[in-house]
């Protein structure tokens, strides 16, 4: 049974209905139930099929513009995406691999850091500074400068 369905066989009206529906879910209501979609929130970071890391970044959204200038950078789920002072790409596990804590992008270095203890990587993953015992997964990047779309993926 559809949760329609189950709505109304509680005897619900269809405007008790829809408020009972729009509530539970946050989001905007069509008539044909179907939610909208979302369009500021990034893509779960891995494809389905081959569970492999495979997302687009919509580089026109505000969610992403920290990517739209060298120097930004910003997190989708494990993922550290930066666009180093070349003007390129770079995608790395944001897990540092001493202990886990979430690196960051540094601009002035074009460097990766680790604020916890000082762990420092270079902007292909590898580690520079320990006491990181090991790189930084480095992921592939493809950009669409037409249509302003960053793909991120696993080779
Ligand atoms: S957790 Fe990153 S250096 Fe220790």
């Amino acid at each position: 049974m559809k949760r329609t369905e189950f709505i109304r066989s509680l005897g619900l009206s269809s405007g008790a209905l829809m408020a009972v529906y729009c509530m539970g879910t946050l989001t905007s209501c069509t008539k044909e139930d179907t939610p909208l979609p979302i369009t500021n929130i990034n893509p779960p970071s891995t494809n389905p099929s081959t569970g492999k890391v495979d997302f687009t970044l919509d580089l026109t959204l505000t969610a992403n513009k920290e990517l739209t200038t060298s120097g930004g950078f910003l997190y989708n789920q494990d993922i550290i995406v930066a666009r180093v002072k070349s003007g390129s790409f770079i995608a790395l596990s944001k897990i540092c691999t001493h202990q886990g804590t979430t690196v960051v992008y540094q601009k002035d270095t074009d460097d990766i850091y680790c604020p916890n203890h000082g762990s420092m990587y270079d902007i292909t993953g590898k580690v520079t500074q320990t006491p990181a015992p090991a790189p930084l997964k480095m992921y592939q990047t493809s950009f669409n400068m037409t249509t302003m779309q960053l793909r991120v993926f696993e080779a």
